[in-house]
């Protein structure tokens, strides 16, 4: 991915469709006893991902991207993901609760998607095995087995998003009812929350620490649109403020994005918002900030890189708390090369702001550090090469095509 740095980004941009609500509805739709329709699906690679493991499970699956995606469940017999298939995206976890709920067996191997540090699944598992499954962990392979899923209490010891919903998807049929008690409030699963009772489930609290399910042993067919995606809003916001542009979004939900709008106020950015959109303007000198991520409604770890790409030319110094995740601050040594004046220290970032960074060859090694590179690339002199960009196609729907719209100078050439 090639960027022409120093263009600040003017207009309008319409924000797609969530990917971590997307790659948690898609696999809901095995729940259901009857077809169900998706609207608002992000184009991105996880999507796609899905709609083959969907359909190597032999679920019927009509997508057509940016209109909808229609799956038919009832002929999916299979009960097993492959190796090479789990490993596509993180997501792929989900099928374990999904299809533990729709038959109560399941075997899917331990996740790929983004390096960034160890993340274990022993919470998902603990969950499963409150509601009565028997759950194996053998070269990768997790395999989970119920005679019956039957409702119980589960407590997470950690707050996790990946746990709430896999433990949502296989309580939302088992017998009688479920509490969570820690669970994640993200807005995705709200939105999971909303999915699963638009088919008539019974799911209450998602959005609080507390969700109670009573389980149904029928759900029926629905429509759905998926809400809009809250981390590239806000990768988007990042680009307006990082060009000293002025920027309006359309189609968000500014409230997903308060922590992050009071950390832009805080550095001198103008944000504003109406009903569904949030405009960013920036003209002047940034000041440092100090971030410590956290759970939602906290500053979310999947800005964070994005967020501290903009600040490595924040006037002083910043520093940065990454408490999610502990390898999530790699793309600070690729900016580092640009010019930017970086020491980590563990999982905190030392950041002091410098006038320029300047173009060069970097590389992308996740997907959110890919979104900080393409900040970094926008912000910079000259000519940036990003190398792997692959990573940001798991998350960003149209990346280049959206920021070109806005006047960046960003393209993309095949490597060797
Ligand atoms: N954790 C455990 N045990 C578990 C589960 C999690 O110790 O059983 C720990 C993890 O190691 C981590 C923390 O709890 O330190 C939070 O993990 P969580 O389960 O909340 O994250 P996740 O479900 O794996 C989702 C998103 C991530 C996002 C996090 C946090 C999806 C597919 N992924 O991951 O998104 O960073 O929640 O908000 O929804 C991204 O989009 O770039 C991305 C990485």
């Amino acid at each position: 991915m090639l960027i022409t740095g120093g263009n600040p980004l003017m207009g309008e941009v319409r924000v797609s469709g969530g990917k971590n609500t997307a790659v948690a509805v898609i696999p809901a739709t095995l729940l259901c006893d009857e077809p169900c329709t998706i609207e608002n699906l992000p184009d991105i690679s996880d999507v796609y991902a899905l709609v083959d493991i969907l359909r190597a499970l032999g679920a019927r699956v009509d997508y057509v991207p940016n209109a909808f995606m229609t799956v038919d469940p009832r002929p999916a017999e299979g009960w097993q993901v492959s190796y090479d298939d789990s490993q596509r995206l993180r997501a792929s976890y989900y099928l374990l609760g999904a299809l533990l709920g729709r038959r109560n067996e399941a075997e899917v191997y331990l996740p790929g998607g983004c390096a960034i540090g160890a993340r274990p699944i022993d919470q998902h598992l603990k969950g499963f095995a409150a509601l009565g499954a028997e759950v194996e962990q053998l070269g990768g392979r997790i395999t989970a087995r119920a005679d019956a899923l039957v409702g119980s209490d589960v407590f997470f010891d950690v707050v996790t998003v990946g746990g709430t919903i896999n433990v949502m998807l296989a309580a939302v049929k088992a017998q009688g009812n479920t509490t969570i008690y820690n669970a994640a409030k993200e807005p995705h699963i709200v939105d999971l929350a909303n999915f699963l009772n638009s088919m008539g489930a019974k799911i209450k609290g998602a959005g609080t620490d507390v969700i109670r399910i009573r389980g149904q042993q029928v759900l029926h067919g629905t429509t759905y649109a998926v809400i809009p995606d809250q981390i590239e809003t806000g990768t988007l916001m990042i680009a307006a403020a990082a060009t000293h542009g002025d920027v309006v979004i359309n189609g968000c939900i500014p409230t997903h994005m308060d922590a992050l709008a009071a950390k832009l106020l805080e550095m001198g950015v103008r944000v504003t918002d109406s009903d569904d959109a949030i405009r960013v303007r920036s003209n002047g000198q940034h000041r440092a900030v100090n971030i410590k991520t956290q759970v939602y409604p906290g500053f979310p770890t999947d800005l964070q890189q994005p967020m501290s790409a903009l600040l490595t030319t924040a006037k002083g110094t910043s520093i940065i708390q990454e408490t999610i995740y502990e390898s999530r601050l790699k793309h600070l040594s690729e900016i580092s090369r640009m010019g930017a004046q970086v020491r980590i220290v563990d999982r905190t970032a030392i950041i002091d702001g410098v006038t320029d960074l300047y173009g060069g060859p970097i590389t992308a090694t996740d997907l959110r550090a890919g979104a900080a590179l393409v900040i970094a690339g926008l912000m910079a002199k000259g000519v940036t090469e990003i190398y792997e960009p692959h990573y940001i196609d798991r998350g960003y729907e149209n990346i280049e095509q959206k920021l070109r719209s806005l006047g960046a100078v960003i393209s993309r050439e095949k490597g060797e």
